[in-house]
């Protein structure tokens, strides 16, 4: 078990995280054998860019430590959800951790949560769902693929995570959720998720919940919005998270100047201290725009303000200037960024729903 309690020292049965650089991070299980390809069990010896590691050798390290590879090092790390995110087995799509920060904010989870999910997929999300109830909550989550629903479900018992999920086998937009009246929350991840929905209000408490709809397709949204509005759901709001990474870079913009006259326009600099004591390399955000010189004029000391942020100062040396640069620090984004992983749709149940809206049936969980 590592999951769902802390502790300090990595024993044997427990998943770590091997974090050697930010594109290479692993998953690793602490147990003497793995069983090979050709279903034969080998010794666990974990092989990397820099090395071979020795499972079992991490028994009684403490979590955080820098561990030797034969040809490098790498830290074992605690496993969180998020780390499991980035590292674990993929059989489906999965949701990331800004999606998921957001289901998980929206759906207002917290510890003791009753929370229903399909489909379970790799059980990305219900790492996070499991962290977030607690020992005191409980999710219920479903998948119609067999096989993943057995992989998902030994893979909480190994992290420990077994007392706090019901992992069933069901296709919920035929048999609904397995549960009624019982949910706080209720997570669908689904390629048609209105066929779901009136099952997922079956399965909300009756004193009103939350529902979410992940979809990649603006379609499906609108589908599942307009299956939202005639449930009589409420609050009914599609959010996109994307994300924008800003580079802080110093970069050069090009004063106007006129090389048959004096230089009379007032001009905004934006400076800071540091940037004027060592300038760095310059970044060229437009080729066109950018000047290649750096204007020690315009970049000496007394053009800083106290704050060191906004300077007016009129250049009125009366001496002709060619190809002057400002530099600066900024936020910069890459003009490109994919980020579209799906639309995530909630709302609210009201109280009292049962009596309006919840007519479909749900075949109780075994
Ligand atoms: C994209 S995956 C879910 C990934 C999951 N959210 C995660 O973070 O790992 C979608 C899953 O829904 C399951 N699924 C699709 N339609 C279903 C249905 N009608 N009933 C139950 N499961 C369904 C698929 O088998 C698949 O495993």
């Amino acid at each position: 078990m590592s999951f769902s309690g802390f502790k300090e020292v990595i024993e044997e049965g427990d998943t770590v995280i091997l974090y050697i650089s930010v594109s290479q991070i692993y998953a690793l299980e602490v147990k003497p054998k793995l069983i090979s390809k050709l279903g034969q069990p080998v010794d666990n010896v974990f092989q990397t860019k820099y090395g071979s590691l020795r499972v079992m050798d991490l028994v009684g390290v403490k979590f955080g430590s820098r561990v030797n590879l034969s040809r490098g090092w790498g830290h074992v790390l605690y496993p969180t959800p998020e780390l499991w995110t980035l590292t674990l087995p993929h059989r489906t799509q999965i949701l990331y951790t800004p999606d998921i920060s957001m289901v998980l904010t929206q759906l207002e989870i917290g510890p003791g949560s009753v929370v229903c999910e399909a489909g379970t997929g790799s059980g990305s999300l219900s790492h996070a769902l499991l962290r977030a109830i607690g020992p005191s909550g409980k999710l219920y989550t479903c998948d119609f693929h067999k096989e993943r629903v057995k992989v998902a479900g030994d893979e909480f018992e190994r992290h420990g995570l077994g007392d706090r999920v019901c992992v069933s086998h069901r296709d919920v937009c035929v048999e609904g959720l397995g549960v009624s009246g019982v949910a706080d929350a209720v997570f669908l991840d689904l390629p048609k998720p209105w066929e779901a929905l009136p099952h997922a209000v079956v399965a909300v408490k009756d004193s009103g919940g939350r529902i979410c709809s992940f979809s990649p397709c603006i379609e499906q949204v609108s589908r599942a919005c307009e299956m939202m509005a005639s449930l009589g759901l409420q609050e009914i709001t599609t959010l996109e998270c994307l994300a924008r990474e800003f580079q802080v870079k110093t970069i050069s913009l090009p004063v106007i100047s006129n090389d048959t006259k004096p230089i009379t326009e007032l001009q905004k600099v934006k400076v800071k201290d540091d940037e004027l004591q060592e300038p760095s390399k310059k970044l060229k955000i437009d080729e066109d725009s950018l000047v290649e010189s750096c204007n020690k004029d315009v970049l000496s000391d007394e053009n800083v303000d106290d704050s060191g942020v906004l300077q007016e100062r009129a250049v009125q040396n009366g001496v002709q200037q060619k190809n002057a640069d400002v530099r600066f620090r900024t936020g910069i984004t890459h003009l490109k960024m994919p980020g579209h992983t799906g639309f995530l749709t909630f709302a609210t149940v009201p109280p009292g729903h049962s009596r309006s809206t919840g007519n479909s049936a749900t075949t109780p969980l075994p």
